[in-house]
């Protein structure tokens, strides 16, 4: 399998910046380009040139560099087709089902509305790795913006189906605060007890909370977990539609 190097940083005021680069076959790409100079300096400290940038929604956070990177260095900016005149200087549109190779590997296109009406996600099967944007947090999720509850919930369920060994990689550090609301909806939940511990003592140390996996978020984060019994009992929501329960929650982590 070709390899994938990534490289994650921190830019704007909570946001995360990404590149990743398949050395063999000279490509790189930055997920999502919240600003121009922190994408510029990210690449000069990795001494990696920009070929892709690949977009997940249109919000200024993530598509704020666009225009400069692309003058810059003439590369190829793919987005979301559902949104593409929201993208500046989109050159290939995708959607839900839509693989492209970068480099050695193939990316594959889910559609995960919610967030905005066209967010996309790029799953990398053979590097295990998938780019969410703001669709899935490290223990929450993205506000529900431009779609609905039920419709959110339909995207994160795509996720959750993907391998549980998945690295996902997210728009922002918010998992503190995530992991404390958290500990309002499901507060016997034993590993998220333990995880925001270790969230705590991350970010205590300076560090990033992120890339989580599939796995540690199907096991601690409530919003994948309307089916638990301990979430529809405390919410007072028991046997109602999973979809429903997700509103719920998403409705008092707006009010908290
Ligand atoms: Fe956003």
């Amino acid at each position: 399998m070709p390899k994938l190097q990534i490289h994650q940083f921190p830019c704007l005021s909570d946001n995360f910046g990404v590149l990743i680069r398949d050395g063999d076959a000279g490509v790189v790409a930055s997920i999502d380009a919240p600003d121009a100079k922190a994408v510029a300096a990210a690449l000069a400290s990795q001494g990696w040139r920009l070929t892709h940038i690949l977009t997940t929604h249109h919000h200024g956070d993530h598509t704020g560099g666009n225009l400069t990177l692309k003058n810059e260095t003439r590369c190829t900016i793919i987005g979301p087709r559902g949104e593409a005149a929201k993208v500046p200087g989109i050159d290939k549109q995708v959607g839900e089902g839509d693989t492209f190779k970068f480099g050695g590997h193939e990316v594959r296109v889910l559609d995960t509305p919610g967030h905005t009406a066209g967010h996309i996600t790029y799953w990398l099967p053979s590097a295990n790795v998938a780019f969410v944007g703001d669709t899935l947090f490290a223990i929450g999720c993205g506000r529900v913006i431009e779609g609905n509850a039920e419709m959110m919930w339909q995207s994160l369920q795509k996720l959750m189906a993907l391998p549980k060994e998945t690295s996902v990689y997210c728009g922002h550090e918010y998992t503190q605060a995530n992991a404390r609301f958290a500990l309002t909806i499901e507060p016997e939940n034993e590993a998220l007890q333990r995880r925001a511990k270790e969230v705590d003592q991350m970010r205590a140390a300076g560090k990033a909370t992120l890339p989580t996996t599939i796995g540690l978020e199907l096991a601690t984060n409530p919003f994948l977990r309307p089916h638990s019994a301990a979430i529809q009992k405390r919410l007072g929501m028991a046997g109602k539609p999973e979809w429903q329960i997700f509103g719920e929650i998403r409705e008092r982590k707006n009010r908290s």
